[in-house]
């Protein structure tokens, strides 16, 4: 269990149960791992005192934080749509946010409802699904407002999104007055973006230079959004500073950061390399897709000193959904994945199964149950889904939420960016760059014609 400051639980009994036989770990195998991860926590408590690991800081040091209220304050009320033009770190904590803390069906609410703008966060180049949108804001951008995510200012993807948007906007506004309906969030100095937004008049807001994409969405790049659409981010950021002071506990058994990274390194080393993160809750949905570019860029890395391929490969489920898509898969298949399902104690609502047709047991039986409420049936598939598992003898772990609310969000988040460095020690690799997505850049930028990038960077001839 977690300390009883933080709300989330952790529950590892069916790590440990005797009936998954060999497929369960023992005490003994993460004691046997606990003095190194006591050596790893302290080596990151020390390295953070020295300024690294700056994701760690933000929920404390809350860069800009008046500065994204301020601007909050002052376009909330004129904007009807807030389209987030940004891609992978830039984008995906931007739209777990949003499905997390608020309706998923918050863009078809009428605006009194909704409290704020409309969200569409374009993370992808699809031009069919780029045109819809643009479909959706229609000729007049004049209440429509842009915020271009990103910390390189060099990503194709979002660049092109940019120099699209960017000219409907002039067509629409002209030349002296789009630069109002634009907000530019990157890197500090360096960077494309940032001589962009300056030259041409934006607002602007500061990527923090010590943190990665994939680590900011606690930062400007997450905050300003989830503000305009009116989540509590002072919330979000007092569930992060609680969960921080538990997972610097210097004990690794106690540590939830350490135990879980233990749990899947000892997995990873013994033939269960994959980890299926399945919320039982449509409102964690997006946080699963948060998590797996988490840990994909982090972790999936060739280690430095003997050329090995390492790293966890990070699935993401929905309970119920994928009861019918991918259990049979989960049991049956090969035995080599460890699941994360995330469940809700009490969702924000309810909805009460009727009674009817007696003589059909069939269908009486879920109105007539203690449980019959909507999510008391997913409480219970849950709770079948993860005893079933175990019969097969698939190992889980459990995070409970005991709501979803901005404080357990942040929680979450914090928890999960934590356990990156300590798995990062673990494999022996640097968790925060992501080297191999650099080829397909250049092999984009060449096909594109960028100039430097005549020449492919490889043989492309066959
Ligand atoms: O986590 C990361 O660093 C990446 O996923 C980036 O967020 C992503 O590539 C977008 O980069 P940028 O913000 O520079 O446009």
């Amino acid at each position: 269990m977690m300390s009883t400051d933080v709300s989330l639980k952790l529950d590892t009994q069916y790590i440990f149960h005797p009936k998954l036989g060999p497929h369960g770990l023992t005490q003994e195998q993460i004691g046997e791992l606990e003095p190194r991860v006591g050596k790893i926590l302290q080596e990151i408590a020390e390295e953070r005192a020295r300024g690294e690991h700056g994701f760690r800081e933000l929920p404390h040091k809350k860069p800009q934080l008046d500065e994204i209220k301020q601007m909050v304050a002052e376009l909330h009320d004129f904007a009807e749509n807030l389209l987030v033009l940004g891609i992978g770190g830039s984008a995906l904590g931007n739209i777990a946010l949003q499905t997390a803390l608020n309706p998923s069906t918050y863009n078809l609410m009428p605006r009194t409802l909704r409290g704020g703008p409309r969200l569409f966060v374009l993370d992808n180049i699809d031009p069919v699904h780029f045109e819809a949108v643009m479909q959706v804001i229609g000729d007049d951008w004049s209440e429509t407002l842009v915020n271009v995510i990103t910390k390189s200012g060099e990503t194709a993807e979002t660049s092109a999104q940019f120099l699209i948007v960017r000219d409907r906007l002039i067509h629409a506004l002209g030349k002296d007055e789009f630069m109002n309906n634009l907000i530019v969030t990157t890197d500090t100095e360096k960077g494309t973006m940032r001589g962009i937004a300056e030259r041409e008049g934006y607002r602007s807001l500061i990527m923090p230079d010590d943190v990665g994409g994939r680590f900011s969405v606690l930062s400007s790049v997450g905050l300003f959004s989830a503000l305009m659409c009116g989540i509590d981010i002072d919330e979000l950021l007092a569930g992060a500073a609680e969960m921080d002071q538990v997972v610097s506990d210097p004990n690794p058994l106690t540590n939830p950061a350490a135990r879980i990274a233990m749990i899947h390194y000892l997995y990873d080393q013994s033939g269960k390399p994959m980890h299926v993160m399945m919320p039982y809750s449509q409102q964690l949905r997006d946080l699963a897709d948060w998590y797996r570019q988490l840990w994909a860029e982090s972790l999936g890395k060739i280690r430095g000193n003997d050329n090995e391929n390492v790293g966890p490969t990070p699935i993401k489920a929905l309970g119920a959904t994928d009861q019918h898509s991918q259990l049979q898969l989960y049991r049956e298949g090969p035995n080599d994945k460890v699941f994360t399902l995330l469940e809700v104690g009490e969702f924000e609502c309810d909805s009460i199964i009727p009674q009817a047709f007696e003589d059909v047991e069939t269908l009486n039986y879920l109105g007539r149950s203690s449980e019959g409420t909507l999510g008391g049936l997913l409480a219970a598939e849950k709770k079948a889904t993860q005893l079933a598992l175990r019969e097969s003898q698939r190992p889980s772990l459990t995070i409970h939420f005991p709501e979803v609310n901005a404080r357990t969000v942040g929680e979450f988040i914090y928890l999960y960016e934590s356990v990156i460095p300590i798995m990062g020690k673990l494999y022996d690799i640097n968790p925060y760059d992501q080297p191999a997505v650099e080829l397909g850049k250049q092999l984009t930028f060449h096909f594109m014609g960028l100039k430097d990038y005549e020449e492919p960077p490889i043989d492309i001839d066959d």
